[in-house]
C-alpha cells in the first residue's frame, strides 16, 4: 500500500502535470503583478500591449531589478529622497573630454562620471565638445536654488522649472545639465548629438517636450539622468523612451 502511494507520488512529480501546474502558478503570479503595476503606473495601452506580448520582457525586467537600485529609483514631486541622502562615491569632474559650462566644482557618482567621459569622448570624435553646467546638487543647495527660482518667477512658475529640496534627481549624483540650461541647447549641434546618442551611453532625458503633465516639469532638453545602458535600452524598447513611465512602472512593480 505505502509502496503504491510512493510510486504514485514519484510518477506524479515526474509527470509534466506537476511542473506545468507550478509554472502556471508562477506565470499567473507574474501576469497579475504585471497588470497591477501597468495599471497603477498609468502606462498607455499601446506600450502595455508590447510589454505583455514580448517574451523577452520578463528577462529584461529581471536584469534591471538585479542592478543598482539608485539607477532606477523614482525621485519626483511625490517621491522624495531623504534630506541626508548623499551618494558615497561622488567624484569631482575630471574634464577630460568635456568642459565646464559654468565654472564651479561639480561632482557626480563615479559610474556616472565614467559614462559621461565615455559619451563626451564619442562626441569629440564627431567634432563636438559637451559642456556640463550642473551635476550633483545636495539637499541644501537645491533648497537655495528653489528659493532663487521662486523669488525670480513666483511659486507657481518655479514649481515647473525647479524641484523642491529632496525632490531633485540632481541629489542622486547621476544627473547632468548640459550647455546653456535653456532649450536653445536642443537646437545646437551638441544638443542634437546628445539627443541622438545619449541612450547608447546609458543616459536618458528626464523631462521631455509635451510630457509636462506627466513629469510635473517643463521640457528640459538639457537634463539627462544616467540610468545605465540596460535601463536606457529598457526605457526605449518598452516605454517609448519616456523615462518617467519606466521608473514609475518599476516602483509599482517592486512595491507589490
Ligand atoms: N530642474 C529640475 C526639475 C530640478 O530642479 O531638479
Ligand atoms: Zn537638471
Amino acid at each position: 500500500m505505502i509502496r503504491n502511494v510512493l510510486i504514485a507520488l514519484v510518477l506524479f512529480f515526474q509527470s509534466g502535470s506537476f511542473w506545468n501546474a507550478v509554472m502556471a502558478q508562477q506565470t499567473g503570479g507574474f501576469t497579475a503583478r504585471l497588470e497591477a503595476a501597468l495599471k497603477a503606473a498609468n502606462i498607455p495601452g499601446s506600450l502595455g500591449t508590447r510589454i505583455r506580448n514580448d517574451p523577452a520582457f520578463p528577462g529584461a525586467l529581471a536584469k534591471i531589478l538585479g542592478g543598482d537600485l539608485y539607477l532606477r529609483i523614482l525621485v519626483d514631486k511625490t517621491h522624495p529622497l531623504p534630506e541626508d541622502y548623499e551618494p558615497e562615491d561622488l567624484a569631482v569632474l575630471a574634464y577630460k573630454s568635456y568642459r565646464a559650462g559654468i565654472a564651479d566644482t561639480m561632482m557626480l557618482r563615479e559610474k556616472a562620471e565614467r559614462a559621461l567621459e565615455e559619451m563626451a569622448a564619442a562626441a569629440r570624435a564627431d567634432g563636438i565638445v559637451l559642456t556640463v553646467s550642473s551635476a550633483y546638487r545636495s539637499y541644501s543647495y537645491q533648497a537655495g536654488s528653489f528659493d532663487r527660482w521662486t523669488r525670480r518667477l513666483g511659486l507657481a512658475e518655479a514649481e515647473k522649472v525647479s524641484a523642491r529640496p529632496g525632490k531633485s534627481q540632481h541629489q542622486l549624483g547621476l544627473v547632468v545639465d548640459f550647455g546653456s540650461i535653456t532649450n536653445e541647447f536642443a537646437e545646437t549641434r551638441a544638443g542634437r548629438w546628445v539627443k541622438a546618442n545619449a541612450g547608447r551611453f546609458g543616459w536618458s532625458l528626464s523631462y521631455p517636450r509635451e510630457y509636462e503633465a506627466l513629469t510635473g516639469y517643463s521640457w528640459e532638453s538639457w537634463h539627462y539622468r544616467y540610468v545605465g545602458k540596460d535601463l536606457a535600452a529598457f526605457i526605449d524598447t518598452y516605454f517609448g523612451g519616456i523615462q518617467h513611465y519606466a521608473l514609475v512602472f518599476l516602483y509599482e512593480w517592486e512595491r507589490r
